[in-house]
């Protein structure tokens, strides 16, 4: 299975709250256009790294749908011409609201766009304005509304909990007027607040409050809840899904497949090394045009990092971990693992199967780190 990422650093502006790489723009198309030569160009030079039969395509960001239809048109043109797409399930992109109009979303449901990921982050509109958010909640009912009149049924809605301002009940509004929609997938992330964002700035001058860690812990045993009774499957800490609708290409990442990531800052990996592009938009863009990309950044993995990430990343999925899986990869932390997970069985984080239980999800990190070296 090989997957391709495409990243597209642009959007209309920076939420508060925002630390994944991307520039807002107010009229970006020139840079996109340039942005998708460079696309084009990174196709042909790198297109060696994976097998060459793909299964899922990602487009994130930033803001993918700030690409136009024609920019879209030339980036398949070329994939499909560099690639064998025959047997591709889902391509999958990233959208905000306010820019899914019907014409929008019928053009790129042409272009074999299966899937879409829209991020709502609140139906409450004082969330989205202290978000600094584009959109309004109407907007992205709206949104929704058209996507699935033009025909596109695999939408997911990402959701942010734990948000100042925030409390358990207007989080559960969140999830009733999601499930209004019987949408198949959802992500529910918890806020994080990293240093170099404008939210960690308020924060510190005491101009916003996070809710207690209680509050936030209460709304993620909420979600399991109200999503399990509603037959959504939680099959990775922040994503549920109805039966046989989990994102494919995340599902890659998370089981260690090949991938190969097109754009500034994104990254690859080929089963064996992972590598890097540089998340500054005119190195990147340098970097292609000069064909330094055998220069880009890159590591080996050691055994120990592999294994490290094996139980990060494992142990966040539904399926657990597995003793035999952990035996044959990685003998010389056999011992180790089994020693510690005896003991985290023992005082109820995990499961007789390795999975996490609800008192271990609280503190998924720190029991990971407690199965590493
Ligand atoms: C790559 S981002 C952006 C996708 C799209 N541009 C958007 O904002 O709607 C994917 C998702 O990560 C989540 N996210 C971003 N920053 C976050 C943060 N600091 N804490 C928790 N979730 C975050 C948001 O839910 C967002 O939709
Ligand atoms: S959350 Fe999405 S729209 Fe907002 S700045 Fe980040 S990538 Fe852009």
């Amino acid at each position: 299975m090989s997957s391709l990422y495409i990243h597209i650093p642009f959007c209309h502006h920076k939420c508060i709250y925002c630390d994944f790489y991307s520039i807002a723009k107010h009229s970006p198309e020139k840079m996109l256009d340039s942005y998708v030569d460079c696309l084009i160009e990174e196709i042909k030079q790198r297109k060696d790294f994976i097998d060459s039969s793909l299964t899922t395509i990602y487009i994130g960001g930033g803001t993918p749908s700030l690409l136009s239809i024609s920019q879209l048109e030339r980036l398949f043109k070329e994939i499909h011409h560099n690639f064998d797409t025959k047997d591709i399930s889902e391509i999958t992109m990233e959208t905000n609201p306010e820019d899914l109009n019907e014409d929008y979303l019928k053009a790129i449901r042409d272009l074999g766009i299966n899937r879409l990921s829209i991020g709502v982050q609140s139906f409450n509109d004082n969330d989205l304005k202290m978000l600094n958010r584009c959109h309004s909640s109407r907007q992205a009912k709206q949104a929704i509304t058209n996507a699935l009149n033009v025909g596109i049924n695999n939408i997911s809605i990402d959701l942010m909990y734990n948000l100042p301002m925030m409390n358990i009940d207007s989080w559960k509004n969140n999830l009733d007027v999601f499930l209004t929609f019987s949408l198949p997938h959802i992500s529910c992330y918890s806020l994080t607040v990293e240093q170099n964002t404008m939210i960690y700035k308020l924060i510190e001058q005491n101009k916003m409050i996070l809710p207690e860690e209680k509050e936030m812990l209460d709304e993620f045993d909420l979600t399991m809840e109200v999503l399990k009774d509603n037959n959504y499957i939680h099959y990775e800490t922040s994503s549920y899904c109805k039966k046989e609708f989990q994102s494919k290409h995340n599902y890659n990442y998370w089981t260690f497949g090949k991938y190969l990531g097109l754009g500034a800052a994104a990254h690859s990996y080929d089963g064996q090394q992972r590598c890097w592009n540089e998340n500054d938009i005119d190195k990147y863009i340098n970097n292609i045009n000069n064909n330094y990309l055998n220069n880009n950044n890159k590591e080996l993995l050691t055994n120990q990092e592999k294994y490290e990430e094996y139980v990060m990343l494992s142990s966040r999925l539904m399926q657990g971990l597995n003793e035999e899986e952990v035996r044959i990869k990685f003998p010389e932390y056999f011992n180790h693992f089994k020693k510690n997970m005896l003991s985290l069985k023992e005082e109820g984080y995990f499961d007789e199967n390795y999975c996490l239980t609800t008192k271990g999800w609280h503190l998924q990190n720190e029991i990971a780190l407690n199965l590493m070296l």
